[in-house]
């Protein structure tokens, strides 16, 4: 009975002096920015952004870590997989450019040279876009509209960085990027064009229909008959000449509703 109680009680132990909701590891590290030891660099963020004077607050470089410390015999030693003193992994994967440990290798954690940071899915099933960026999943290659430095904005719903945001990305028709909960999110509540470039996410021929149908039972009094008004299409950039409707004005070239009034062209004179 008693070496199990010993297994238990070291367990406990060694994961309660571990405490961070973000990696399972067997180290922490020194901040080179602050000089203080944390978990991983995500609750250093987390400390120094609640301090009180905003001039405190920063967040670490992950690549300028030098040392870490071994959990497991508390010695503070340079940046390396395997602990000088005691030889225990301090994380089953590592990444010595990230400064990066984390033994939950179900993520299939990778590192991508032209990102210069670790992401996680499995390297066979992301490729670099060097037009965007940043790593996309495998089935957008030759198969996404390609925007310079798509993923170095932030999220234009909830307004964090996408690019080393943790959570899962998606990339719209239109090429422009979001977090994949804030765009179904964004679904959820009938809005269903890019906040960015507003053009239509999703195909929405059926919707166009319905108001064709619409604006057919719905005559307008004589008065507004014969109005016309110039619209830009937010789907395919033309600006055309149409009948005013008070439903909706469709693009006179690609046929969508999702319009908006501007003035007469310029012509050249
Ligand atoms: C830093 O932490 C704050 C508070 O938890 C969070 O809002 C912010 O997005 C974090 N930044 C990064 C780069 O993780
Ligand atoms: C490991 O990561 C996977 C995928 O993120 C997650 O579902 C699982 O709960 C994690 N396991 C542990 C022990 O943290
Ligand atoms: C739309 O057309 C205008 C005028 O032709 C052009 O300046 C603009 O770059 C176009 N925008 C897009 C997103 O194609
Ligand atoms: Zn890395
Ligand atoms: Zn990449
Ligand atoms: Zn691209
Ligand atoms: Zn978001
Ligand atoms: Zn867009």
């Amino acid at each position: 009975m008693f070496p199990c109680l010993c297994v238990f009680i070291f367990t406990v132990s060694d994961s309660m002096c571990n405490r961070c909701d973000h990696y399972n590891r067997r180290c922490q590290i020194r901040a080179p920015c602050c000089n203080e030891v944390f978990p991983c660099r995500h609750c250093h963020n987390e400390s120094t952004s609640t301090l009180r004077n905003i001039y405190d607050r920063h967040e670490l470089v992950r690549q300028d870590v030098k040392q870490v410390i071994c959990s497991v015999c508390d010695t503070e030693q340079p940046v390396a997989q395997v602990c000088t003193n005691c030889g225990v992994n301090m994380g089953e994967y590592f990444c010595n450019i990230c400064k990066f440990f984390d033994d939950n290798t179900s993520k299939e954690q990778f590192h991508c040279d032209d990102c210069g940071i670790c992401r996680v899915g499995g390297r066979e099933n992301f490729f670099h876009c060097k037009k965007c960026g940043s790593c996309y999943a495998i089935g957008l290659r030759n198969n996404h509209r390609c925007v310079e430095d798509s993923m170095r904005h932030h999220c234009p719903i909830c307004y964090e960085y996408l690019f080393d945001s943790l959570k899962d990305t998606t990339v719209m028709k239109c090429g422009h990027t979001m977090h994949f909960e804030c765009y179904h999110e964004m679904l959820k509540r009938d809005k269903f064009c890019c906040p960015i470039c507003s053009r239509s996410v999703i195909d929405m021929s059926k919707t166009w229909q319905r108001m064709d149908e619409e604006i057919e039972a719905t005559s307008m009094p004589s008065d507004y008959r014969d109005k016309k008004v110039w619209i830009l299409c937010n789907d395919c950039n033309d600006t055309t000449e149409v009948n005013f409707h008070i439903i909706g004005q469709k693009c006179g070239h690609c046929r969508s509703y999702n319009t908006r009034a501007v003035g007469p062209p310029v012509l050249p004179q």
